[in-house]
């Protein structure tokens, strides 16, 4: 038998058709008994009237959650609160009967959702359209990365030394000697440059070793990364990334605007480019104007992050603000310093509402500077031999950027917390399920 989708009955009132799903709310009384079912694209009302028969006892029988498949006729029904529809049954199989009672309930808190996650998705459409939202996000980068000359690549998250710095990283065993789990695909993607590839893409996982307990880290989350060849300055960078993001809303605006209107709340906007931008300079002359200190301060705070961003927002009416030059206190080793301004680095990182979801930067490709950077920084340069092996042998100019998916959507859909904008959330307390 076919399957129907029961947000596609209304179309069939009058056949016989096959509906799959879970049961939701069962009301079993003494002449009817009423099955909610739900599947992924809606519910609707199984209507039986009790005749003593096998299907009354089989209805009885059901739990909620249980996995069924019901075959029945669907009938026009304008009493039925649920759509003015109802499907009455001619057979019921029973593909998995639920456990009483569920674990989780309308006031389990957020780590019990977290322990029971697949209930907690399967019962709630809002927590599934995160994913459905996610999906067309990626879709949307992919395209407008492909459209733009990317080649999208998948670099190794095993790695032999720390990637950028020793703190953060994961080490693994490794056939009796030891790995580390990649922190970003920072040098792998700038390898890929030297390597004559012009515009890199990759999507994939970035694991952080930061024992932070906020609403906006976990261990391990979806990396977004681009790393652009022969670019005049790091405007360039940031140019493709407004873009990119504009691309990516008017595709999230197209698909799913009303759902996420009604099931969060938020209006999603579509950005005018270019995106504002102002200096850190700039930033934390804002941040003492909002009553932070800037005394001995060269970056942004959380707190900071916020303070520029509705600053920026009452000024300009944009989401969006890029914060650049930042101090090279703050920045890695490999951010090119610009001319005659040693202290700053050609980098930004992207606010969105108050959140930052990207670094990026160009980065330094002159080998002899970036032994100097490194040094400075006090790394020495033979764990990195590989990594800095790539500028000796012709390395054009280049740079790029990281977005975090998760912090993209905890935005985009106005979530608390990061864990509700990731399938499985990992973080230092969580690594199960
Ligand atoms: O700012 P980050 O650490 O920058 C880099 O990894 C650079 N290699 C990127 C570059 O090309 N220069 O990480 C990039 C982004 C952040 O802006 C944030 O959105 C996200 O990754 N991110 C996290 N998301 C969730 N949990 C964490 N612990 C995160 N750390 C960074
Ligand atoms: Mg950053």
């Amino acid at each position: 038998m076919i399957r129907t989708h029961i947000a596609d009955l209304r179309a069939q009132v009058g056949s016989t058709v096959t509906i799959a799903g879970w049961v939701q709310t069962l009301r079993l009384q003494r002449a009817m008994q009423f099955v909610v079912v739900r599947d992924h694209t809606g519910t609707v009302q199984v209507t039986h009237r009790r005749d003593g028969g096998p299907l009354e006892k089989l209805l009885d029988s059901l739990t909620a959650e249980s996995a069924v498949r019901i075959t029945g006729v669907v009938r026009d029904n304008p009493v039925v609160s649920l759509g003015g529809l109802e499907l009455v049954p001619e057979t019921v199989v029973i593909e998995n009967l639920a456990a009483t009672p569920l674990p989780i309930d309308d006031r389990t808190g957020p780590e019990g959702r977290q322990d029971w996650r697949f209930l907690d998705v399967r019962r709630r459409p809002a927590a599934r359209l995160v994913f459905e939202v996610q999906t067309t996000v990626e879709q949307a980068m992919r395209e407008f990365a492909y459209g733009s000359g990317c080649t999208e690549l998948h670099t190794p998250k095993l790695m032999g030394t720390a990637s950028e710095s020793g703190a953060e990283v994961f080490k693994v065993g490794y056939f009796g000697g030891q790995a580390y789990l990649a922190q970003s695909p920072q040098f792998y993607k700038q390898m890929a440059i030297a390597g004559g590839v012009d515009r890199v893409f990759e999507i994939g996982p970035v694991f952080r070793a930061e024992p932070s307990f906020t609403s906006r880290h976990s261990t391990e989350f979806t990396g977004v990364d681009v790393e652009l060849a022969w670019i005049s300055s790091v405007e360039d960078v940031m140019s493709f990334e407004e873009r990119m993001l504009a691309h990516v809303l008017a595709a999230v605006a197209a698909s799913h605007g009303a759902e996420i209107e009604e099931l969060f709340g938020v209006s999603v906007t579509v950005p005018q480019v270019p995106f504002p931008r102002l200096t850190m300079a700039e930033a934390l002359s804002i941040t003492g104007a909002a009553g932070g200190s800037t005394a001995g301060r060269d970056d942004l705070d959380p707190a900071g992050e916020r303070a520029v961003s509705s600053r920026i927002q009452a000024e300009t009416g944009h989401e969006f603000a890029f914060v650049t030059e930042y101090p090279a206190s703050v920045r890695p080793f490999y951010h090119l310093r610009p001319d005659g301004q040693p202290h700053l680095t050609a980098s930004f990182d992207l606010l969105w509402k108050g959140l930052e979801i990207t670094t990026g930067a160009q980065r330094e490709h002159r080998y002899d500077v970036l032994l100097a950077q490194a040094a400075e920084k006090g790394l020495a340069p033979e764990p990195m031999r590989s990594y800095l092996d790539c500028f000796r042998y012709g390395c054009p100019p280049h740079g790029g950027f990281g977005l975090g998916l998760g912090r993209l959507l905890m935005v985009l859909l106005g979530l608390d917390s990061i864990r509700d904008a990731t399938f499985l959330f990992r973080g230092p307390n969580r690594l199960v399920p």
